[in-house]
């Protein structure tokens, strides 16, 4: 028994001290990380050296016909079965200030007869949407529909027209029907069906996808394509085609070299798409069931965003140094696993957190390269991929991803300031990424604006900034965060995530002190 109780009470001593042991490295570590974390962590904001406007562009959205994006989503069926377009959704989008909107696809466009989705309702054509569940749509929204959202909104359309599956006549009466002044065959029958007005529309993608969905074309083969279809498109009163080519696939560069090369001229903006997903194409993760490994993955092609656009950016500079093409991001975001019940082919995802993060990352990467990028459109508006807004019934949400939005309009088309930021590193496993994210601007008013993501979800970081060339007299600022790295708005609590006022940016003198919480995005504005 005593040797027994000497034993157990030796034991319990040996246990004791180990934990004590493992406490301390422990703490020794935690303290160690923190401080190496802290070491470093500064952030110069160039308030003297600003010289490239953000396009508001930049903020712009993506609208198709596919799955609950336009019936059931922008639109709503009233009882005696016509669409009218929602005011809760227009509302919601008109205080982000949306800049622009693209229509009708994505791989709908090149599917997309223009003609049929004119005129008397009763009488337009059925359609079969066969890129996207193979549904029935009855072309109740179209030309005129379209156009009538874009001015409830404020927005500037971009329609892109069908050279895949159309012919040239088709997407030059199109342009014609909706830019002719008044006179032409085109133009009389927009007045016959109640719009003798031109729309003024400028932005014009001709085609969607080319070396997919649009038709699987070689980049000579579609650069050859696009100056036949885009010598169709001739300037109306004061209304010049902005000709949109179909870009590169994520790290096509062949594209990119040979669309400059051979057609370089002719084009206004070259269209980059670029998904970002855990997992696998066939196999991709869930929206919000995750856990840091999914969260460091995801990140992580968020950050890698910039070595993308500065290779496409390099391949440009060579055709055009002036720069007068612009970098247009026409689809981006993130795609994950359809939520449970849905139609796989409707693509209907939440959206976390994570989502947002991601959001504010790539945002702060197109404004860094302000220079080239002027335009970018997230795919899509509503309940559709990484959306701003998510319906059920009567009920609307606002994403996560929206109010990302919602705090980056002080950056619409104010004067990016260059920024040099280093604050560590985040790790997770084999992945590792600088641990934030920012941007910085000055808008007409002389206001800065500084946005900062802390990809890190377990530790605050501490950064100290300083802002040369304007004197800094005040400093407030909005977080959006939570204690958990895959908190949603649900219809149950639409509000379970929002921007709350944001105090950890202290001020002195002109030297900035700013912890931003783990997991966090944060818009800081200086006076
Ligand atoms: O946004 C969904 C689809 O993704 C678009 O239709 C297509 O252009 C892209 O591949």
């Amino acid at each position: 028994m005593r040797r027994t109780t000497t034993n157990i009470n030796t034991t319990n001593i040996n246990t004791t001290r180990l934990a004590m042991r493992v406490r301390f490295l422990i703490a020794l570590l935690v303290f160690s990380t923190a401080a190496s974390a802290q070491a470093t962590q500064t952030l110069i904001i160039n308030a003297d050296q600003g010289r490239d406007t953000i396009s508001r562009h930049i903020y712009g959205h993506f609208a198709e016909h596919l799955g609950r994006g336009i019936y059931d989503g922008i639109w709503m069926k009233k009882s005696d079965g016509s669409w009218q377009i929602r005011d809760d959704v227009v509302q919601a989008l008109r205080a982000i200030k949306i800049p622009n909107v693209r229509w009708p696809g994505g791989c709908f466009a090149d599917y997309y007869h223009w003609k049929d989705g004119i005129g008397d309702k009763a009488r337009r054509p059925t359609l079969v949407n066969n890129n996207w569940g193979g549904v029935t749509e009855d072309n109740a929204v179209g030309t005129h529909e379209f156009l009538d959202l874009t001015q409830k909104l404020g927005t500037e359309p971009f329609v892109v027209g069908n050279l895949g599956s159309g012919t040239v006549q088709e997407m030059s009466e199109w342009w014609e029907y909706i830019n002719q002044p008044g006179g032409s065959p085109m133009a009389k029958q927009r007045a016959a069906n109640g719009h003798p007005e031109p729309w003024n529309v400028r932005f014009w993608g001709v085609g969607n996808e080319s070396w997919g969905c649009g038709g699987n074309m070689r980049p000579e083969y579609y650069a050859d394509e696009f100056k036949r279809y885009a010598g169709f498109l001739p300037g109306y009163g004061r209304v010049r085609p902005f000709r949109i080519a179909t870009g590169p696939s994520d790290d096509n560069y062949n594209w990119t070299e040979v669309m400059m090369r051979d057609a370089g001229r002719m084009i206004d903006g070259l269209d980059l798409h670029h998904y970002m997903l855990t997992g696998t194409w066939a196999q991709k993760g869930n929206a919000t069931q995750f856990g840091e490994a999914e969260w460091a993955e995801l990140l992580q092609k968020a950050t890698q965003f910039d070595a993308l656009i500065a290779r496409h950016s390099t391949i440009m500079d060579r055709y055009d140094p002036q720069k007068r093409v612009w970098l247009v991001v026409g689809e981006w975001g993130t795609w994950h696993q359809g939520e449970p019940g849905s139609n796989p082919s409707f693509l209907y995802q939440q959206n976390s957190l994570r989502d947002a993060l991601v959001a504010a990352v790539s945002l702060n990467t197109f404004n860094q390269h302000a220079d080239r990028v002027k335009m970018a459109n997230i795919a899509q508006t509503v309940n559709v991929l990484q959306a701003m807004i998510l319906t059920q019934g009567d009920k609307l949400l606002m994403t996560p991803t929206y109010h990302v939005y919602e705090m980056y309009t002080v950056h619409h088309d104010a004067v990016m300031l260059p920024m040099t930021l280093d604050a560590g590193r985040y790790t997770f496993g084999d992945r590792t990424m600088p641990a934030v994210s920012g941007s910085a601007s000055r808008d007409a008013s002389g206001k800065i604006h500084i946005t900062l993501t802390n990809l890190d979800p377990n530790q605050p970081r501490t950064i100290n900034a300083s802002v040369r060339g304007h004197a800094v007299s005040s400093v407030t600022g909005r977080v959006l965060t939570s204690d958990r790295m895959t908190t949603f708005n649900s219809f149950e609590a639409p509000n379970a995530i929002h921007p709350v006022a944001f105090s950890g940016a202290k001020l002195t003198g002109n030297a900035l002190s700013i912890t931003l919480p783990p997991k966090s995005v944060v818009v800081l504005e200086l006076r």
